[in-house]
């Protein structure tokens, strides 16, 4: 289920940004031939390995255009290399995948990006890479430092005290990428921000600007509360939240609504409630023309809004409010208060059982997905398809020949079961990442299901069958004749080879 709304989420978020205006570019263009003497003379870039046909690598070069006009300014530079043109440059800097983004500090410090790939992402992600782990604040450059970013925080530590000091180096090293540390050991300056030594305050721009740890100084308890402190009380959930809120732990409270209006008064009156359960569940707003589709992941009727729903990202649980109701906050309380205590079954999408099993091919639906993935002693190959998936639709006939050859051998059929399922109609509680994803569930060790990632003709899938499968069973040994007679449907070529360039990564980190 997890997965699964990541996944829908990214193709929405890649598809809402705008197309590029080439107008002039700040964006220098390089070569094999003078890419090493660029990165040389610059202390720190950032690069892009891209192919004009990927689609991930259209959706940022607009976002990439801005975030380099501005960067500009701070003397970072962003470069791109077009790897269908300079094939051997990109294969030096072990490039898979498009697009590829990675930070340069001369050629032999090389690090990839992980941040959004978003203008005002790029530009954060990279000014903290400009700056030290723990920038020095003096009187001078206090107010200055505090807003450098829209989180920020710092550390007012005695001189002598060393251990305070290593535990917040420590911390900001570790989560440099994120915020922007800063620290000072002038005494005067923790009295006049109202602290006493060894303390740690956190400077936003929203909500109330400004949090100060009272805990231990100690790395765990400081990492939680950072966590807390810089999520907002009621933020909105987009492609640069997205996956901070699905990290965080803790559930995700969706408000969808369709008008910014609308969204900043729900935001204004859920703030008692998400101050009350602050660290508990997140909540947020999330707008709905824009991503709508989304409240179908957590089985909301997608076409009236308001709605609400919780998700638990930890299990991948979801908990729909009834859409004949009023969002009210108030209500909508005592409702997060009962998810919270565990007194709301999650929702669970599901088709409605098969009567009987008609072909081959078994039919799963989510409420038999346990008992027939799951909980039994045979391997279970199971496709996880979309019913508008092409690739699923030219991969049918072959399934159903495959399923035959198990079902029709009665030692095979007790051995293996080929089955499949509409992960749209259904939920699933396993992570995929595209359609048609097929998986062997073996006999024995159901935790761990290995993806099949073979060219789909039957002959091969059989064989991954026998390969991973607790029986070994071999459907050739014993039906290879009927597979004969029935047409050689097993030697012809696969539609699905590797492409000859690498494929774009499926995206699902980002909204
Ligand atoms: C931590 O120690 C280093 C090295 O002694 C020092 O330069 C730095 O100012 C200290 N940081 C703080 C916040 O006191």
């Amino acid at each position: 289920m997890r997965s699964f709304a990541h996944l829908a989420l990214g193709l929405l978020g890649a598809a809402a940004v705008a197309s590029a205006a080439d107008a002039e570019s700040d964006v220098h263009s390089l070569k094999k031939d003078n890419f090493d003497d660029f990165i040389k003379e610059h202390d720190l870039v950032l690069a892009e390995f891209f192919a004009p046909w990927c689609g991930h690598c259209k959706a940022l070069a607009p976002e990439y255009e801005v975030a380099a006009t501005e960067l500009k300014e701070k003397d970072i530079p962003l470069v791109k290399v077009d790897c269908t043109e300079e094939q051997e440059l990109c294969k030096d800097y072990g490039v898979e995948g498009y697009p590829t983004l990675k930070i340069f500090r001369g050629t032999d410090s090389i690090k990839p990006y992980q941040g959004a790939r978003k203008s005002g992402a790029i530009v954060s992600y990279m000014i903290k890479q400009s700056l030290p782990a723990v920038s020095p604040v003096t009187e001078d450059n206090l107010e200055e430092v505090k807003t450098m970013d829209k989180i920020v925080i710092i550390a007012y530590i005695a001189p002598d005290d060393k251990a305070s000091n290593e535990t917040f180096t420590t911390l900001a090293e570790s989560l440099r990428d994120v915020y922007v540390f800063a620290g000072t050991n002038d005494a005067a300056l923790a009295k006049a921000e109202g602290v006493k030594q060894p303390a740690i305050v956190l400077y936003k721009d929203f909500d109330e600007k400004k949090a100060v740890f009272d805990g231990k100084f100690e790395k765990d308890d400081i990492l939680s509360w950072t966590k807390t402190a810089s999520t907002p009380l009621v933020g909105e959930v987009g492609p640069d939240t997205y996956a901070g809120y699905m990290s965080s732990g803790i559930p995700l409270a969706y408000i969808f609504a369709e008008t910014p209006e609308e969204r900043k008064q729900f935001a204004e009156d859920f703030k008692p409630i998400a101050e009350k359960h602050r660290g508990a569940i997140n909540i947020a707003t999330i707008d709905a023309k824009a991503f709508g589709a989304h409240a179908n992941n957590l089985n909301l009727d997608p076409e009236k809004f308001p709605a609400f729903a919780i998700q638990d990202t930890a299990k991948g649980s979801k908990f729909p409010y009834d859409q004949s109701k009023k969002i009210d906050a108030k209500e909508i309380g005592k409702f997060i208060q009962k998810v919270l205590d565990g007194k709301v079954e999650p929702s669970i999408k599901s088709e409605p059982i098969p009567e009987k099993q008609e072909g081959p091919v078994t039919v799963i639906v989510a409420h038999t997905y346990d008992d027939l993935v799951i909980n039994n002693d045979k391997d279970v190959l199971v496709e996880f398809y979309a019913p508008w998936c092409g690739h699923c639709k030219a991969l049918a006939p072959k399934y159903e020949e495959l399923g035959k050859l198990y079902a029709e051998n009665p030692d095979l059929a007790s051995k293996v079961t080929v089955a499949k399922i509409d992960a749209t109609a259904n939920d699933i509680p396993e992570p995929i990442q595209g359609f048609p994803t097929i998986k062997i569930f073996p006999a024995g060790a159901k935790d761990s299901p290995i993806e099949y990632a073979g060219s789909r003709t039957v002959e091969d899938l059989a064989e991954f069958i026998k390969e991973n499968g607790k029986y070994k069973a071999d459907a050739y040994a014993a039906g290879a004749e009927k597979a004969q007679e029935g047409g050689d449907v097993t030697n012809a070529p696969s539609e699905e080879t590797a492409a000859p360039v690498p494929d774009e990564p499926v995206e699902h980190d980002e909204l």
